[in-house]
């Protein structure tokens, strides 16, 4: 091979590894979350329980979900079957379901022939059922009636993630009551419901016992040596599967993990720019150095509903000034829920620029972040006076600062160079 194929074939193994688009879907690749893969492992093992995970956007949920699959596909039974569906907005209980059997049929499909023969009656009673209601919409029985009859041939595993985007909240009844009479019968049918929620209330309507049986599994951001090794242990990997050295020093590591603040989202995002760069350069080492000046790539690889809602909220032709207003909010001291006051956006933004602010010299830019067109902050009026702010979506923060960052604006790094 030449030179560029090389490059071209080590920076495919290179995003394979750092995929920050992607959830994980591989046992080895993911890292940590020690007590949810115990609490994913319990709710397997016991029938009758089912599995809710949720949290805030990008911790996670998803790759949770995925090792909860893997985990069941290679298990001991003999006939099993695993289907993931992913809600879109405004479905409803009935469209889930019916999603779910064609995916089933794929999924039994993709097994080979003996599972395919093995299912044929049940797959057409399932077809029945979910397909022709005997009204419009399906209820919790009917379901109920087709796993059981799926049930009665094969183990069953159904992840239903973005559960948060269903249609109408009671959308969500019918999945509580299903919970439950699954439950009642022990039927080895196992859902895994996954989800953005700041609890359980939040993302399901459930029956007065439903928590019983289901377990429920909070995603919590990630710990620092848990994104540590995401950074470390992704670049061994690369080295074992490219033949190509690439070494990251703890200090750079810690860069990365930190300026993550909890999400592997920008682990990976940031440990695959910077990456890329050493790729690039014909580079094997990585340090603090490398790590700053790879943002910039970072900055334009972030997900571009990051990118268009910080460009659509800090423009604005009569005020340059809105761009430093929201560092400061990123830099403001926040709560445990990320809620923070004016008067923190007022201490933040002094430090920023050396010169005393108070509140009233930020009010006006919160107001407009806080509504449209500028939206980016949502607002809780906790009274007349006391009024709370947090970014509406937590993957923000680390955004803003990790322009901070690029510009110089922040400690570390490089001076300012528009990106
Ligand atoms: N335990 C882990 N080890 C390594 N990488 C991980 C782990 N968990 C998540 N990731 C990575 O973090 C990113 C976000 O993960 P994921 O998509 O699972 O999050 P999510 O909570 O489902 O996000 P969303 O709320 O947007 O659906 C992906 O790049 C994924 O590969
Ligand atoms: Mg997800």
């Amino acid at each position: 091979m030449n030179e560029l194929s090389v490059l071209q074939a080590n920076l495919t193994t290179l995003k394979s590894i750092f995929r920050p688009s992607s959830p994980t879907d591989d046992q080895s690749l993911f890292r940590g979350r020690r007590n949810q893969l115990r609490g994913v492992m319990s709710g397997l093992a016991e029938v009758g329980q089912h599995i809710l995970i949720y949290g805030e956007r990008g911790v996670g949920k998803t790759s949770l979900g995925y090792m909860a699959k893997s985990l069941f596909d290679t298990g001991p039974a003999l006939h099993r079957v695993s289907v993931r569906i992913q809600c879109a907005d405004g479905e409803s209980f009935t469209d889930i379901w019916q999603d779910f059997y064609l995916r089933l049929r794929a999924a039994v499909d993709a097994k080979g022939k003996e599972l395919r023969s093995h299912l044929e009656g049940a797959l057409d009673s399932l077809d029945e059922i979910l397909n022709y209601p005997n009204s419009d919409t399906l209820t919790a029985t009917d379901v109920h009636r087709a796993l059981a009859v799926l049930a009665s041939d094969v183990e069953v595993l159904i992840i239903i993630d973005e559960f948060d985007r269903l249609g109408a909240w009671d959308e969500t009844t019918p999945f509580g009551d299903l919970i439950k009479s699954l439950s009642d019968d022990r039927l080895p049918v196992t859902l895994v419901i996954v989800g953005v929620a700041d609890s359980i209330d939040g993302l399901i309507k459930a029956h007065a016992s439903t928590p019983r049986s289901l377990r429920q599994i909070l995603m919590p951001r990630m710990e620092q040596d848990e994104l540590l090794s995401i950074v470390v242990d992704g670049y061994a990997e690369f080295g074992r599967k490219a033949e190509y050295e690439l070494s990251c020093d703890q200090k750079a590591a810690e860069v990365i993990a930190q300026v993550a603040e909890g999400f592997p989202y920008y682990a990976h995002l940031l440990a695959g720019a910077a990456g890329t760069e050493a790729l690039y350069r014909a580079e094997h080492a990585i340090g603090v150095e490398e790590v700053f000046q790879s943002m910039v790539v970072a900055i334009e690889d972030a997900d571009h509903t990051i990118r268009s809602s910080y460009v659509s909220s800090t423009t604005a032709r009569a005020d340059a000034n809105l761009e430093t207003t929201l560092m400061a909010c990123a830099m403001a001291r926040a709560d445990e829920l990320g809620y923070f006051s004016s008067t923190d956006v007022a201490e933040a933004l002094s430090t920023l620029l050396k010169s005393k602010r108070n509140s009233g010299h930020v009010n006006s830019h919160l107001q407009k972040f806080s509504s449209a067109p500028h939206w980016i902050l949502d607002r809780k009026e906790i009274s007349e006076r006391k009024i709370r702010y947090r970014f509406h979506d937590p993957l923000m923060r680390p955004f803003v600062l990790l322009k901070g960052y690029h510009q110089g604006v922040l400690g570390g790094g490089k001076e300012s160079e528009s990106s």
